[in-house]
């Protein structure tokens, strides 16, 4: 089994930079993972933190900061697209800032027996809060079509298609149930062109799909003007361009996560009445250097986005959509 390697927090001076903690303000950490941003900003002010996070085995590092940091740490478990309602239950409503750093743990991905790697074997897994329909279930029953639209969708897979048909050909011999054998599958029908494994896009489509990345983000996302005050840092770190997407848009101006709903009325809307939510210190992302991308390749392909919550209050259209 390969080793466990400790997960090293991606472009955390950046964040800190754009967070500037400070000394009794109160920071929300949405992606716990082993909690490399959540000590860094304890260890920068006397402030405190709430960190938030799906696996179960994150609470068990979350000890440790919470014997490190007494009265000033709090494990919360869930998902962060629940964050107002998690909050709130702990009386907080109002935040000096949110710090998301999307995506899986160095910690998920070399535990093989969590199922999200192709470079290792395991159970086809990849649920992250270990509850809820796994990937191997996904694999054996969603009709060849589907199949193919969700690698397509998710994975940007070209040979969506050819690898459905692969899959649906295969799980008619046998049930696919390990990591090895759905990378296997993937590998026999498409072509190694690049450093870039055949198998990279599927699982990550699958791992999308499994764990409802995308809409867990958009509803994070459209929480955090409700949780920020005025002057609250947004700091978004991404790694791939689906989630990048729907942090620019939901950055930009009309300030809301709309891409999969129905909510382009309301957009217009806010658009109309000008209703910028935040403010953006810089609109380019900011990206890992090459020293870092150096000591630590998952850093190559992320990219942080940082907005500051402005005093235009939250649209009455806005809550009743949301309520
Ligand atoms: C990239 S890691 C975060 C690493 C962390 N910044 C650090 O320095 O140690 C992402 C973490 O977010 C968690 N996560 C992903 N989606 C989540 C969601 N919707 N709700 C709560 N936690 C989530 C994962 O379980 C994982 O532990």
């Amino acid at each position: 089994m390969m080793q466990v390697q400790e997960h090293i927090p991606v472009m955390l001076p950046q964040v800190l930079e754009a967070l500037q903690p400070k000394d009794g303000e109160i920071y929300v950490d949405a992606t716990f993972g082993a909690g490399g941003y959540s000590r860094a900003i304890l260890e920068s002010a006397e402030c405190r933190v709430y960190a938030i996070d799906r696996d179960p085995n994150a609470s068990l590092l979350a000890d440790a900061l919470a014997r490190d940091f007494p009265g000033r740490f709090l494990f919360l478990s869930g998902c962060f697209g629940d964050m107002l309602s998690i909050l709130s239950a702990e009386g907080v409503g109002s935040i000096d800032g949110l710090v998301m750093d999307i995506g899986v743990s160095s910690m998920q991905i070399d535990q093989a027996e969590r199922g999200f790697s192709f470079r290792q074997d395991g159970p086809l897994d990849m649920r992250m809060s270990q509850k809820g329909i796994s990937a191997s279930v996904l694999v054996n029953t969603l009709p060849e079509k589907e199949l193919a639209d969700l690698l397509y969708t998710y994975g940007e897979e070209r040979a969506s298609r050819k690898i459905a048909k692969a899959i649906v050909e295969a799980r008619a011999e046998t049930p696919i149930e390990t990591t090895a054998q759905l990378a296997a599958i993937v590998r026999s029908v498409v072509r190694k062109t690049s450093d870039t494994d055949p198998a990279t896009k599927t699982f990550q489509a699958l791992r999308i799909q499994v764990n409802d990345e995308l809409g867990e983000l958009e509803r994070a996302l459209d929480q955090s003007p409700r949780l920020l005050r005025e002057g609250g840092r947004l700091i978004v770190v991404t790694f791939h361009s689906l989630e990048d997407r729907i942090v620019k848009k939901f950055m930009r101006p009309s300030g809301h996560a709309a891409s999969r709903h129905d909510m382009a009325a309301l957009v217009q809307q806010q658009e109309e009445a000008g209703l910028h939510l935040f403010d953006l210190p810089t609109r380019k992302a900011v990206l890992a250097n090459a020293d870092e991308i150096r000591r630590n390749p998952r850093a190559r392909s992320a990219k942080m986005r940082w907005a500051v919550r402005n005093t235009v209050p939250v649209a009455q259209a806005y809550e009743d959509i949301h309520d």
